[in-house]
């Protein structure tokens, strides 16, 4: 049999970074005439997400719960991708959503979420969104006392008991505290809250069933302690108002995006040589990406400013981490949450989303610029690939029309719609075999966590991305925005 000729290829070059990628992404890859169709019909940039892939990282969480028998929830939390597809295959598969705003709460319980699966986390919680909350039962995590004020009230109008969870803060981690602009401060606001919720006139209709946070950074240590020290305080909360029944540790679960440590610590020192001027620039317009040069001595401040995109421990490694770990001579904060019967719940938005998103944008123009560089014009812009990292250090794929036959090495940069110098959509110098053709198709991998939605806008009135999903593997692709409650799981699954 005649092999088929990939047209394919991921950027390399000297300091390539090699993404982790999944069967699935080839397949896509290997088909230019649907990826034109699909174009055809929802323009560009499309992003596709791989539900199968999301239902294994949920088994993945899962297995670690069962194996250390710990009683645990995932809540997915929503904010990290749009789409309602996913929505619809966590609540499919027994798991949670965690929302953050009227639309997610709303559309969440449009898809089948009830007072069983969807926890509200939302950091500014309006009249409206805490009517929404209280009406379906919800529960509700409170940041604050105007919170708590706002969410008696409500619940009182309404006649009806409402279950909260609190928000802590301020953990203390090798004598120091861990700031944070959320949740009740843990030493500081203790009693006050205690007293608050211990007067049956002022919590008359409040429940308190849990405790919740949600740590910056990626610490397992920080999120160990950080459950122990919220322990401590169930202890103490055992008044009238309470039947707690769960610790929610929020998300900030790591990923790995690449396959080698060795490209990864390579190219940091690349980009430091080159913001020193002691070898030619990695990035558009030498872009330290966090990484400056210190004139005085010389040498490099600051540090990258990007995720950190290589993880050994990550995923349910990071969270069996966090469950076995112990402070000295101590037993694991498992067996303390085994032994307190306390569901151990877990919101995991970008964690859950490895290896499940693609996004695909179509060449429009190829020009040189005056310093001779390859600028690669696509059809999207910057806010459809971007979150709060400098850069997205991932080498990206072409797919060519027609076949590589003779490799030119071309470096280039791919750029962006927004009227704005900045919009060059990966800051990183790029190497393909050769200029793509007006019309060819590159992807960018493992997007679905923050780097599709997060700070996707209309501005220049640009069409918001569409976002597709593959709901098994026989390769149907279809539209998010059809899915509607009218669809009942099996309609939409077994389409
Ligand atoms: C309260 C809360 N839960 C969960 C998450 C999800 O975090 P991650 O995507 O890092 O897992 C966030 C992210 O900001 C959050 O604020």
């Amino acid at each position: 049999m005649e092999e088929k000729i990939k047209k394919y290829r991921k950027s390399e070059g000297s300091n390539p970074l090699t993404p982790i990628t999944s069967s699935w992404m080839y397949k896509i890859m290997d088909n230019h005439e649907q990826i034109g169709k699909l174009m055809e019909i929802y323009g560009s940039p499309i992003n596709l997400h791989h539900l199968p892939s999301f239902t294994k990282n949920i088994e993945d969480f899962q297995h670690i719960f069962q194996k250390l028998e710990v009683n645990g929830q995932i809540y997915f939390a929503r904010k990290a991708n749009k789409s309602k597809s996913l929505v619809k295959a966590a609540l499919s598969y027994g798991v949670g959503v965690d929302t953050a705003s009227y639309r997610e709460l709303q559309e969440a319980l449009a898809l089948g979420g009830n007072a069983e699966n969807l926890v509200l986390t939302a950091a500014i919680k309006t009249l409206p969104l805490m009517e929404l909350a209280v009406k379906n039962n919800i529960s509700i995590i409170i940041d604050n006392y105007d919170e708590l004020e706002l969410v008696q009230h409500v619940a009182q109008e309404m006649d009806r008991i409402a279950h909260i969870g609190i928000r802590l803060s301020g953990f203390n981690i090798n004598g120091q505290k861990l700031y944070s602009r959320f949740g009740f401060d843990i030493d500081m606001e203790r009693d006050k809250l205690k007293g608050w919720l211990g007067d049956r006139l002022k919590s008359k209709n409040l429940l308190l069933c849990g405790f919740h946070f949600h740590l910056d950074g990626y610490s397992i240590e920080q999120r160990a302690e950080a459950i122990l020290q919220t322990l401590d305080v169930i202890e103490e909360f055992d008044i009238a108002a309470t039947k707690i029944s769960f610790i929610d540790i929020g998300g900030g679960i790591l990923m790995n995006y690449l396959e080698s440590k060795e490209e990864w610590e390579q190219f940091q020192e690349r980009l430091q040589q080159a913001v020193l001027e002691k070898d030619a620039p990695v990035t558009f317009k030498n872009n330290g990406l966090g990484f400056k040069k210190n004139l005085q001595e010389n040498g490099i401040t600051g540090k990258l400013n990007t995720y950190p995109y290589f993880n050994q421990i990550n995923g349910p490694e990071f969270l069996e981490r966090i469950l076995t770990y112990k402070r000295p001579g101590d037993k694991p904060v498992l067996e303390y949450v085994r032994n307190e019967n306390i569901q151990l719940r877990i919101e995991p938005g970008r964690s859950l989303l490895n290896q499940v998103g693609l996004t695909i944008a179509k060449v429009v123009h190829r020009k040189k610029d005056a310093e001779n560089n390859w600028l690669v014009g696509l059809d999207m812009n910057m806010s459809q690939l971007k979150s709060s990292s400098a850069d997205f250090l991932l080498d990206p794929y072409i797919i060519y029309s027609d076949p590589i036959e003779t490799e030119n090495n071309i470096e280039l940069y791919f750029t962006g719609a927004y009227c704005l110098e900045q919009d060059v959509i990966l800051k990183r110098k790029l190497s393909f075999p050769n200029l793509p053709q007006i019309g060819d198709f590159v992807v960018f991998v493992n997007t679905g966590g923050y780097m599709m939605h997060f700070y996707e806008t209309e501005a220049h009135l640009f069409e918001l991305s569409k976002n597709l999903y593959i709901h098994d593997d026989n390769e149907t692709i279809l539209p998010d925005d059809t899915l509607s409650k009218k669809h009942s799981v099996e309609d939409v699954f077994e389409n």
